[in-house]
């Protein structure tokens, strides 16, 4: 889906009206401290208050809508760009199924009515070690999950993509088992960091983006975050996903940003922030290890990688 430079100058004028923009710099998009980023629109404004340093800085639409991985569109970075222009994400429902007391076939219309869209800036760092931030909307994946009303004996969540190989190309092809799956421990799922996302930018998400409503944990690899759900199914054991049943040694359930376990194939001690070209260096739990530290106490982060 192409987009008009006309549609992207309301975008930056969507960030001046929602002050993303504490002091502007003659280089574009800049983030000043980050402190009053949510003053307006989250009650939990200690956790969010030091998501971003100052260093951090937005990246712009376009980069965000036209470096992407979604392999139902292809496996190159602006294939997911051009190659989504037949998919329907209007109307859409997601099935609430497994271990619940409610489950049910939700129509997101109306889901939206009933959850709280806030705005979120998310640094979202790649398991291929480029990294983007990026200024979401979306509700606290929780509210949800609080209207599925899970059994005690529901510890995992699985996330299941549409399948759509006449709208997805790239299902046509054996490039991945399809449909893409993903999954949580339910105490992550609950966090209140992990949101389902429904735009960015004040825009709703492309389709390139995983319209029309994806997952974003920001202190996981991209690949948790999975696009175009359908399905969320409740379960009592670790649930399959994608990349970790196709090359388990490289790609663990847990996959929290750590940049002290690489890749067998790689380093993960620094990134590459589109649109930069001096490498940084990758921070633990993507710089979001006061918030979500807990989660993992005790455990051995090189065994769960
Ligand atoms: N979800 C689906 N269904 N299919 C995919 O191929 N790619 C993942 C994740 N979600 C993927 C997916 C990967 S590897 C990353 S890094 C992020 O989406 C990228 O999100 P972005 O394109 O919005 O940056």
């Amino acid at each position: 889906m192409k987009i008009l430079p006309s549609e992207i100058t309301s975008y930056k004028n969507y960030l001046n009206r929602r002050k993303f923009i504490k002091s502007s710099v003659a280089t574009g998009l800049a983030l000043g401290a980050s402190t009053n980023l949510y003053a307006n629109h989250s009650s939990d404004q200690n956790i969010y208050a030091n998501q971003l340093d100052e260093n951090d800085r937005l990246n712009s639409f376009e980069e965000i809508t036209t470096y992407n991985n979604f392999y139902e569109f292809g496996m190159g970075k602006t294939d997911p760009s051009e190659n989504s222009g037949n998919f329907k994400p209007k109307p859409w429902s997601i099935s609430l199924e497994g271990l619940i007391n409610n489950p049910q076939v939700l129509d997101l219309e109306k889901l939206l009515q009933q959850v709280t869209v806030e705005d979120r800036v998310y640094r979202l760092r790649c398991v291929e070690a480029w990294s983007m931030v990026i200024p979401w909307q979306g509700f606290p994946l929780s509210e949800l999950i609080k209207i599925a009303d899970p059994l005690s004996s529901a510890k995992f969540i699985q996330f299941v993509t549409v399948f759509r190989p006449e709208e997805m190309p790239g299902q046509n092809k054996r490039l991945l088992p399809w449909p893409y799956v993903e999954g949580l421990r339910m105490d992550e799922a609950m966090h209140p960091l992990t949101i389902l996302s429904t735009g960015l930018y004040g825009h709703e998400l492309l389709n390139q983006s995983g319209a029309p409503l994806r997952l974003v944990v920001p202190w996981k690899y991209g690949f948790k975050s999975i696009k175009s759900i359908s399905s969320i199914r409740f379960v009592d054991k670790q649930p399959e996903a994608t990349w970790s049943m196709l090359a388990p040694s490289e790609y663990g359930f847990y996959s929290n940003v750590n940049n002290l376990v690489d890749h067998p194939r790689w380093s993960q001690g620094t990134e590459r922030r589109i649109g930069e070209f001096k490498r940084r260096k990758t921070l633990m739990y993507n710089g979001y290890e006061e918030e979500v530290g807990y989660l993992y106490e005790g455990m051995d982060l090189r065994k769960y990688y």
